[in-house]
């Protein structure tokens, strides 16, 4: 993933604090979209200014360290990939968590390992490729369903969020107001002003962010791959072969059995078994 190993041995140790505000998701799963939409409830509905980096302002726990995120003004906004038994846990910090379906993430988690060319040696990798990886666990932060399932089993703490990229996409407004109610009245009660809440909507749109990603990026040229793709649901439409599907069907149930995480993407694996309805699945 290309992090400094120190910084990312010293997040591990990070001491979460009550007021934290953390960000937690799988990779790809919308995390920059949501650091954008709660950086904007911080500022009063102003977006991020050109030349800043989300990165630097909700950081990565990971990238940046211990001392870095200790060092931020409280609240703090730390946004953290880490599976849930190590994310710092306070009972008095709050967790946004947002899932994505598997079959999209492993798409857009392809075109970013395959984009970002100074970290990974996969310029010349298959969506085939990935898909093994990614289905094996063997992709930064591991498995996808070893990180959904404990946050989903928190879901209806005081102190979690749990939203989907889904949700968001289908209801962006809905989505910013239940983070600002999450987040406390400071944040919700600024939603209050018509023009705060249309203006995180705009600025926090598909097309807005994906206008502006080159700009604010600019000073990270190793970034070559955009974290603002194509954002659409059901892309994996356009990747999947009938065996691959199957495969993560399969995957997804059994983790589903015990866990009822299917409910997140109501239809989805019927969609997926109607898609590729031919396969004798036994
Ligand atoms: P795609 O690659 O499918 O387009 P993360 O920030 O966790 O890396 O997630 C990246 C994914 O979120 C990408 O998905 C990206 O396009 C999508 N995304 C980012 N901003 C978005 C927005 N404003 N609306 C919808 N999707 C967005």
């Amino acid at each position: 993933m290309g992090f400094p190993a120190d910084c990312f041995e010293s997040g591990l140790g990070y001491q979460a604090q009550a007021g934290d505000n953390f960000i937690v998701t799988y990779p790809k799963c919308g995390t920059t979209w949501t650091q954008h939409i709660v950086w904007m409830l911080q500022q009063n509905g102003q977006p991020l200014p050109v030349g800043k980096d989300i990165n630097r302002e909700i950081p990565h726990l990971e990238q940046v360290g211990s001392e870095f995120v200790a060092a931020l003004p409280a609240p703090r906004f730390i946004k953290t990939h880490l599976p849930h038994a190590l994310t710092p846990y306070h009972p008095e910090a709050k967790y946004i968590y947002i899932a994505r379906n598997p079959f999209d993430c492993v798409v857009s988690f392809y075109y970013h390992t395959q984009g970002f060319v100074k970290h990974y040696d996969f310029a010349e990798g298959t969506f085939a490729d990935f898909f093994e990886c990614f289905i094996n666990g063997e992709v930064d932060f591991g498995d996808y369903f070893e990180h959904l399932v404990p946050w989903y089993a928190c879901k209806d703490n005081a102190n979690v969020l749990f939203l989907t990229y889904e949700d968001m996409v289908e209801n962006t407004q809905r989505a910013v107001i239940e983070m600002a109610k999450f987040l406390g009245t400071q944040y919700s009660k600024q939603l209050k002003k018509l023009d705060v809440l249309n203006n995180i909507l705009h600025h926090t749109s598909f097309a807005q962010m994906s206008q502006k990603q080159s700009r604010w990026s600019s000073k990270r040229p190793n970034y070559a791959a955009p974290f603002i793709r194509k954002g659409k649901v059901g892309d994996w439409q356009n990747h999947f072969s009938q065996e691959q599907a199957m495969r993560l069907v399969d995957k997804f149930r059994v983790y589903s059995a015990q866990t009822n995480i299917e409910k997140l993407w109501p239809g989805l694996l019927d969609d997926v078994e109607k898609k590729y309805g031919e396969f004798c699945w036994q």
